[in-house]
């Protein structure tokens, strides 16, 4: 479909343990957003991960991809659990989420991480620190280690094990320009953060950024950092980052650590977007930042946002939606100032939601929200977007 058509069609992957839950809530959301903006939105659910395994042995069956590709976007709640967590199983849930972003080919991860000023006594950070925190982390997502050759071996009678980390050339300047993009809508900083001191693969990624930006965009502040520095930074200085470009596994470690920031990992939703080819639309996948969180599963007590400010991410990034996105994310916002929140983010005085709670108050904003794109008081300007 073109970008800006009424119509919409969305791959829905629900997953394992809070999945399905936080799938539902965005679901309730999007519909409330169709209404709103008199547009129609088509599902297609699919299995995927420990859920998938259960039902026809693969974490990432064929149907699934077809659903995927077929569709303008897919939303993913997420995959895992104890159930399918024996080291020495053949097929992981996991497995599942790593073969849909490859298949999909999406490789730039995008994770805004902007605080709400209004939740700041919900992070374990003084406030002061939090103050103006507004940056994303742009992750590599379908290189590095985690789809590197794995094998065991045995040597001497000892079991080894080998996890290859492999980047080329091109695999860094793809994410480092996706990076610079990001930037020049932004306040014009890069931060690419790797091992350089100690990685083959840290050393060629910085010297790509340097050349890719030296040459390219030369209007854009870089920087580089060690990823223990960063880990450091991030607690110490979160308000000095803007754009922080990094590999796959760095990247995965430094957004839960960022996470804490907000005040909740189940606040924080991801973009994960491929490359457009002459001929060939890419398929965004779209999920929060989180996983399957086993012990509160079923329990109605998942925070939604993450999944719903997801939705939200799809709707602006594949569809062009750029006013229902924006009312998706001041409704967020104005439903945490309202204190209709999850468990995770009450605090003294303010009682606890259950996650379909959550959702219909950030749907019932939407649906009573001003004329397409407007922003309604505290909300405006204040809602994470990218
Ligand atoms: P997790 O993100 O599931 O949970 C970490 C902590 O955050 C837990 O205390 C959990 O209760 C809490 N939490 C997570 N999401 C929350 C939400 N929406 N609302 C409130 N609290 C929330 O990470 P984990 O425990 O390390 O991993 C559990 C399983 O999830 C593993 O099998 C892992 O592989 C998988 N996982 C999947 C994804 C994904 O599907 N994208 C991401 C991370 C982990
Ligand atoms: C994430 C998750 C995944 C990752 C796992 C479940 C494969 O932690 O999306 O952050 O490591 O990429
Ligand atoms: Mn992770």
């Amino acid at each position: 479909m073109s970008m800006d058509n009424d119509e919409a069609h969305i791959a829905l992957l629900p997953g394992d343990g809070i999945g399905p839950e936080v799938l539902e809530a965005a679901r309730i959301v999007l519909d409330a957003t169709a209404d709103r903006f008199a547009r129609l939105i088509r599902y297609t659910e699919g299995l995927i991960g420990g859920a998938a395994i259960d039902a026809t042995g693969s974490a990432l069956p064929q149907e699934t991809i077809d659903a995927c590709r077929s569709a303008d976007a897919v939303l993913l709640g997420a995959v895992g659990g104890p159930k399918w967590d024996d080291p020495s199983a053949d097929v992981r849930p996991e497995q599942g989420l790593l073969g849909l972003r490859a298949t999909l080919g999406v490789f730039a991860n995008l994770r805004p991480v902007k605080p709400y000023p209004c939740l700041a006594h919900t992070s374990p950070l003084r406030a002061e620190r939090i103050a103006g925190v507004d940056l994303v982390v742009v992750r590599e997502l379908t290189g590095g280690i985690y789809f590197g050759e794995k094998r065991r071996e045995t040597i001497n009678d000892e079991a080894q094990a080998i996890d290859v980390c492999r980047y080329s050339t091109s695999e860094i300047e793809r994410i480092v320009r996706v990076a610079g993009d990001l930037a020049r809508t932004r306040r014009g900083r890069v931060t690419s953060i790797d091992k350089a001191n100690v990685l083959e693969t840290s050393r060629l990624w910085r010297s790509v950024t340097s050349r890719v930006m030296a040459s390219e965009y030369p209007d854009v502040q870089l920087e580089h950092m060690l990823v223990d520095s960063c880990a450091m930074r991030l607690i110490q200085t979160p308000a000095d980052f803007d754009v922080i470009v990094t590999e796959n596994m760095f990247g995965d470690i430094l957004t839960d650590e960022a996470a804490v920031l907000s005040g909740s990992i189940g606040l924080l939703p991801s973009a994960s977007l491929g490359a457009s080819a002459p001929g060939k639309r890419p398929v965004g996948l779209y999920e929060p930042i989180h996983g399957s969180a086993p012990s509160i599963a079923g329990k109605q007590m998942a925070n939604p946002v993450g999944s719903i400010l997801s939705a939200a991410l799809l709707l602006r990034h594949s569809l062009g939606w750029e006013s229902e996105a924006h009312a998706i994310e001041s409704a967020v916002h104005r439903a945490i100032i309202d204190g209709v929140v999850t468990v995770d983010l009450a605090g003294p005085g303010v009682a606890a939601r259950s996650t379909t709670d959550v959702a219909r108050h950030v749907a019932e904003l939407v649906a009573a929200s001003d004329s397409p794109g407007a922003m309604s008081g505290a909300a405006a300007g204040s809602a994470a977007s990218v």
